[in-house]
């Protein structure tokens, strides 16, 4: 039995080769590949490349080479056939047959997609006809375009007792089909069977291949269940499928970005702003195997959970479950939304932005659990601090994979550590600020702030200006000649306003990198004549002469090195800060000013790009933001 190579590439293109070679070997990244042991060989030191894009894996010792499906036949032993029924089933595709292994179930699972498609058509028919009057209107009420009804296939099921039955057994259905596609009801006593779904705003649900296999109905009328899903049947299991994954996935791999929303109409709704990577359950709590599909897309999907007290203790039920499942490279981040709002009011009221600014301040896992441990906590006695212990350690051993499980010890271990340390005190840095100056103790204060807004600015940040803070940051490493070794990355990273201070650095820079240790009479020498250079003289004199009395401790020749090290990151954090804040918020500039002007593919590719650049950059700032603001470093 051949199998379409048509089919195979599509296969190829869905699993991801990293995720499913990372399952056997551990994996780091180098650029573009992947390295680690060859599972192939023996060996000590890493041959083993894996690339993604090409899609191929290789060993550069024993020349194992080949793509997802060698690699499933010898990891696994499995036969060619086999390997490609494995993965398919884990993408949700289905290998093509051409001799079906069960003719008769094959047949009517066939049957039954085609009688999903029939139905999904004559809703659609009903909405655009007289009947679906009423339906519109609660459509348009709720803010959605034509186009947004079309894209979703939207439809309404008539306030009628069979009047869909009764079609479509005129059009040759027949009622045992259409009692198994779920779509009429058959009354345990024997009596007549009628449609499932009446006066209800149809969501058609598709599966990975975008074939309809369910529906959800909204209620328009008094009913009873606001929403009513489809039953299980052959073709439909509702913990495998998620609502719009087959539209999400393109624009959830181009951007690094996938949400998960509890409604249709919030995936609906956010689509329709130009958020199309959004994905719900279908009326229930994530299942594995779901967690599992949004793991194939991107590394760390974002959960959206009500504000409110029970969609805390949904995130945190979701974060437990989490646990066991999580692999290296692959999380979860969670976003509360404000109260009483669901994704689709946000962005309906409040706009695009509001919604993409908390997915930017989504929070990640690992901060969710340390909050769930320790909210609403009283931590002053030994024995409530060994009880937190406990707890989080009880949380880490649900982790299965050893790496993660390792890592999230180690976090908050260190997170404990740092959270009961005593106060250090510290009387020479800038802007650090003894939290109990001389006094042994336990450090007071909240366990964990929440997180600052993106765009707000840090107020103390800003206090210092801007050019005294260059010029400190400048002067520390004229005064200290090592201190280049301890922060060189970071000097790279520096942006300077004052081209003087700039011209010094880049001075300093070349120095440390040719070798010469930095003497500070040698240094004239350096810089090339000019105005530029004149003015770089005469501030180099001055702020290693004169001008060292005026400086903060940690930049004058007689602090130690420690000092001027800690002082220099201190300070050199709020300048990234406010250095990514600032570009973070060009980049959000750049990107709705495209959302807005999008008409074409092209447009809407360029503003995919957009969107991953604006989300990286969130994510840097997100960082520095928990790296750079601790409390204890303010
Ligand atoms: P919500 O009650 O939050 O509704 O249910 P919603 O999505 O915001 O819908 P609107 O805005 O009132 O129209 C969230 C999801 O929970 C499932 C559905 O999948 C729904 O989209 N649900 C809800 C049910 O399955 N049955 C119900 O009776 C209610
Ligand atoms: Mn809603």
């Amino acid at each position: 039995m051949a199998i379409p190579e048509h089919f195979l590439a599509e296969l190829r293109s869905r699993v991801g080769l990293v995720d499913l070679v990372g399952r056997r070997v551990k994996l780091t990244r180098r650029g573009r590949e992947h390295t680690g042991l060859c599972p192939f060989h023996n060996e000590k030191t890493p041959s083993f490349t894996v690339n993604e894009d090409k899609g191929f894996y290789h060993c550069f010792g024993c020349s194992a080479h080949g793509g997802a499906i060698d690699f499933v036949i010898a990891t696994e032993g499995l036969s060619f056939p086999e390997a490609v029924e494995r993965l398919a089933a884990e993408v949700g595709m289905e290998v093509p047959r051409s001799v079906p292994r069960d003719p008769e179930a094959e047949e009517r699972r066939k049957n039954l997609y085609d009688v999903m498609q029939i139905a999904a058509e004559w809703f659609e028919g009903q909405l655009a006809g007289m009947a679906g009057e009423g339906a519109r209107q609660y459509i348009e009420g709720r803010g959605l375009t034509a186009a947004t009804v079309q894209r979703f296939h939207l439809g309404y099921a008539p306030d009628r007792r069979d009047l869909m039955k009764q079609t479509l057994l005129t059009r040759g259905l027949e009622e045992s089909q259409l009692v198994e596609a779920g779509l009429l009801i058959a009354p345990e006593d024997g009596g007549e069977s009628y449609d499932r779904f009446r006066n209800r705003l149809m969501f058609p649900i598709t599966d990975a291949r975008e074939r309809v296999v369910a529906f959800g109905g909204r209620a328009l009328g008094e009913q009873r269940a606001k929403y009513l899903n489809s039953p299980e049947t052959p073709i439909f299991h509702k913990g495998d499928l998620l609502y719009n994954l087959a539209n999400a996935r393109k624009p959830a791999r181009d951007g690094d970005t996938l949400v998960v929303v509890e409604g249709y109409m919030d995936v609906i709704a956010l689509d329709q702003a130009g958020l199309p990577f959004a994905v719900a359950p279908l009326g229930t709590a994530l299942t594995e195997n779901q967690m599992t599909n949004l793991w194939r897309l991107v590394a760390e999907p974002a959960l959206c959970f009500d504000g409110d007290a029970a969609g805390q203790r949904a995130a945190h039920r979701a974060a437990e479950r989490a646990l066991p499942l999580l692999q290296p490279g692959h999380s979860l981040k969670f976003i509360a939304l404000p109260a009483g709002e669901d994704p689709d009011s946000l962005v309906r009221g409040k706009g695009t932005a509001a919604f993409a600014d908390l997915l930017a301040g989504a929070v990640p896992l690992s901060e969710t659990l340390w909050r769930m441990r320790v909210q609403g906590k009283n931590l002053e006695t030994p024995e409530q601090r060994a009880g937190l212990r406990k707890d989080l350690r009880a949380l880490v051993r649900e982790i299965t994979d050893g790496t993660v499980r390792a890592y999230y010890g180690e976090h908050f271990k260190e997170r404990l550590d740092s959270a009961f340390a005593p106060a250090r005190s510290n009387g020479s840095g800038v802007g650090v600020r003894p939290a109990h100056r001389g006094k042994p103790g336990w450090r007071r204060g909240p366990l964990y702030s929440p997180p600052i807004p993106a765009h707000r600015g840090l107020g103390r940040g800003r206090d210092v200006d801007t050019q005294p803070r260059e010029r400190l940051l400048i002067a520390a490493l004229l005064n200290h000649p090592d201190l280049i070794h301890e922060v060189f990355e970071d000097l790279g990273q520096l942006h300077l306003s004052s081209p003087v201070l700039d011209n010094i650095r880049t001075v300093i820079i070349e120095k440390a990198t040719s070798g010469v240790p930095l003497d500070l009479e040698g240094l004239s020498d350096n810089f090339h004549s000019g105005a530029l250079a004149n003015a770089s003289i005469e501030l180099v004199a001055e702020l290693t002469g004169p001008g060292t009395a005026k400086l903060e401790p940690f930049a004058r020749p007689d602090a130690t090195l420690a000092e001027a090290v800690k002082g220099w990151t201190t300070l050199f954090g709020f300048h990234r800060l406010e250095d990514l804040r600032r570009e973070a918020k060009e980049a959000e500039a750049d990107y709705f000013r495209d959302l807005e002007q999008v008409v074409d593919d092209k447009g809407s590719e360029m503003t995919s790009k957009k969107f991953a650049r604006l989300i990286s950059l969130q994510k840097d700032l997100e960082l520095a933001e928990i790296k750079f603001s601790r409390e204890d470093l303010l």
